[in-house]
């Protein structure tokens, strides 16, 4: 814990220039977010040097991370913690000890990272787990899906789905004494991007026996169309979540191709075949007022498209849940949407908070001001933030009440 503030406070010094971001004054306590974020900067650098020489892949570099913070399956006097697998894939499984008699509630949560870092096992997430577990007396089944660059679209899918599948059979939620009305799929970034994919594919599948009660997205990545949305040019660059780490997280979740990164990063990747698509991802439609500010649209520019083209999944529906028509949407769960005012993929949710209720699908969308990407994690010391605990807060309270 303590080798934790001194790395972050050694980088930060070496790194003094760093610091001086402009971070919003809307921000809650810049100072300590500008010291984060200076520190996630210089290990971005660092991927980039140790990519450069060849050395390793960026994302193995950034991985460090998250093994850092990896922490033991560790039961305490509320909630039994264990490692299994379900059907194969690794789950961490928290169980609320002294529970009421009786069935209870269960969350099937999927981490963070940009489906190429982040883990179950890493603290803010098992905190979070834990918090979850006993507060709302629920049973969590936190997922350890497959990561890129390893492994690519649809192998994080499909490991979500397959832990959904197996979780929502009767004699498995049975045998953790889980009301099978009261089953929800939650997670944040491009775990919300994985629990929406799997809502819409899952309620169409006839081998699945139960049903999610409920989704949440916290600030989720949901479509693939447009890299230039108004909240993309307005946090371009802010911390932790700049659109560089963004958009190179969406092209290493298809492929390690450069090429297609780069077109990515000019939005000149659509192609003929997404053209057709892309009206359900326009947010000059889909998005209210308030956030499309004086920003004038343009349609993304058809450039070099082979990259896409050649690379399977891009606009699969199962990558970019946004890009689906509203007869897929009418008949999803209820929803908890969350997004952040200086977060690229504000948007994304707020497109898709927009396309729901027009389909007549019940949806809180809970919009933070103050707050910026990954907050929701920024839960325990030395990164924690008030805005992290509010989030988390309102979060459990709309669990509590919907669940
Ligand atoms: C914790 O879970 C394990 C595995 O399901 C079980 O064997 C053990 O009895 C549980 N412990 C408590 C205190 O409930
Ligand atoms: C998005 O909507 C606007 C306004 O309706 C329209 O002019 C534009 O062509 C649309 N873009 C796409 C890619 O469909």
């Amino acid at each position: 814990m303590a080798s934790k503030l001194v790395v972050l406070a050694i980088v930060s010094v070496l790194l003094g220039y760093y610091v001086y971001t402009p971070i919003p004054e809307a921000v809650e306590e810049r100072w300590k977010l500008m010291l984060v974020d200076a520190a996630f900067r210089s290990l971005e650098h660092l991927a980039e040097l140790t990519e450069l020489i060849g050395f390793k892949h960026y994302m193995e570099m950034m991985m460090v991370l998250t093994v850092a913070e990896s922490v033991d399956p560790s039961s305490d006097e509320n909630v039994n913690v264990t490692d299994t697998t379900f059907n194969k894939v690794p789950v961490r499984v928290y169980e609320p000890i002294s529970h009421s008699p009786g069935l209870r509630r269960a969350v099937i949560y999927i981490h963070g990272g940009g489906w190429c870092l982040g883990s179950a096992k890493m603290q803010p997430y098992d905190l979070l787990s834990r918090k979850s577990a006993t507060e709302l007396d629920a049973v969590i089944i936190s997922v350890e899906y497959r990561l890129a660059p390893v492994y690519h679209f649809p192998d994080q899918y499909n490991d979500v789905y397959t832990v959904v599948k197996y979780f929502l059979q009767r004699d498995v939620l049975l045998q953790h004494s889980v009301d099978p009305g009261r089953v929800a799929l939650s997670g944040d970034s491009a775990g919300g991007n994985l629990v929406a994919a799997v809502a819409q594919q899952i309620q169409e599948d006839p081998d699945v026996q139960g049903e999610i009660k409920i989704q949440a997205l916290i600030y989720p990545a949901l479509q693939t169309i447009d890299f230039n949305t108004p909240s993309y040019q307005q946090n371009e660059n802010m911390p932790i979540l700049p659109k560089t780490l963004m958009v190179r997280f969406w092209s290493e979740y298809f492929s390690c191709d450069k090429l297609l990164l780069q077109n990515m990063m000019a939005n000149s990747h659509t192609t003929l075949e997404s053209r057709s698509l892309s009206n359900f991802a326009n947010w000059s439609i889909h998005l209210p007022e308030r956030f499309r500010k004086d920003y004038k649209y343009m349609l993304p520019d058809r450039g070099n498209t082979d990259s896409s083209a050649r690379i399977p999944g891009v606009f699969d529906s199962r990558a970019a849940p946004l890009l689906v028509g509203d007869e897929k949407l009418r008949s999803l769960p209820q929803a908890y949407i969350v997004t952040c005012e200086f977060d690229v993929l504000r948007d994304d949710g707020a497109m898709y908070a927009t396309r729901l209720e027009k389909a007549g699908v019940q949806v809180t969308h809970e919009h933070f001001e103050e707050s910026f990407h990954g907050a929701f994690m920024f839960i325990t010391w030395p990164t924690d933030f008030a805005i992290g605990q509010k989030m988390v807060s309102h979060y459990i309270d709309w669990l509590r009440k919907n669940l």
